[in-house]
């Protein structure tokens, strides 16, 4: 067949089949990429979602350093066992303020995208000095030290700084605050006021935990770990959620 014979050319001559090549992938290229020019947003808005607070923040970067995203995953597709196991499926707008998302693929514990207020800091507390305690056939290591590392926030300014570069919405008044809202989230008997205001209800339509996380005195990564494991799924209200497709 002629066709044939014309590709028998293309595949016997390596430059003319690599300049094809390269215009075929070029055209596939820009088809993908173009589209994404005239989109305003990628990511669909939603109620609810604010930044991480200091103290959350602080144990984020706790979660990252302990390397819990080798074990745990934090996005629960849109598929039907996912659903019914973990909750609503993970949003685009849910890991918006995430530098850098925890999505992950690997679960040898559970996903956590929803883990928040589904267990007492009580229970966590147990939990991460040992995991066995509360879930007699866990393979999930100790990290009972957290409670013993005590922190004082010498660098929490300099995080949400950091944070705000990358384009996360922290105003300046955020970070002026940075480290009186890191001590007040975690001090049920102090003055939460400003920390509420930055970060809760009134700004966001979200309440902020305010808690002795660990229940200790002082303020250690188990504090920090703990509030930002609580908050994780938490923001938004998936009672009133729509999605944009079907408003
Ligand atoms: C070696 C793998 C491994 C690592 C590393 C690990 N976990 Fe786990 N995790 C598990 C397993 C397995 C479970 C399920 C059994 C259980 O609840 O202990 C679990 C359960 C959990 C749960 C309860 C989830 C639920 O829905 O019941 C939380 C919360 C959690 N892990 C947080 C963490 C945090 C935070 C870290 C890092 C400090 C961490 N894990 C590190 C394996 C791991």
């Amino acid at each position: 067949m002629a066709f044939l014979d014309k590709h028998k050319a293309i595949e016997t001559h390596a430059t003319l089949l690599m300049v094809l090549s390269l215009l075929v992938v070029t055209i596939g290229g820009i088809v993908q990429i173009v589209p994404l020019f005239y989109l305003e947003n990628t990511i669909e808005k939603v109620e609810g979602m604010r930044p991480y607070t200091p103290l959350e923040l602080a144990g984020r970067n706790i979660y990252i350093r302990e390397g819990c995203y080798g074990c745990h995953s934090q996005m629960i597709r849109p598929m039907r066992d996912e659903v019914e196991r973990y909750g609503h499926y993970s949003l685009a707008a849910e890991s918006m303020y995430d530098r850098p998302f925890q999505w992950g693929s690997k679960r040898t514990g559970p996903d956590l995208a929803r883990v928040g207020g589904r267990y007492s800091d009580e229970w966590h507390q147990d939990h991460f000095t040992n995991a066995k305690s509360v879930v007699p056939e866990s393979v999930m290591p100790p990290y009972g030290f957290l409670a013993n590392n005590i922190i004082d926030g010498k660098y929490i300014q300099d995080v949400v700084v950091t944070n705000q570069l990358t384009g996360v919405p922290y105003t300046d008044d955020m970070v002026q605050n940075a480290l009186a809202d890191f001590t007040a989230q975690a001090d049920p008997l102090g003055d939460a006021s400003g920390l509420e205001e930055r970060y809760g209800d009134a700004a966001f339509g979200t309440p902020v935990n305010v808690r002795n996380f660990d229940g200790q005195p002082e303020l250690t990564e188990m504090d920090a770990l703990i509030a930002y494991i609580q908050v994780l799924g938490t923001m938004v209200d998936f009672s009133t959620y729509t999605p944009v497709a079907n408003r």
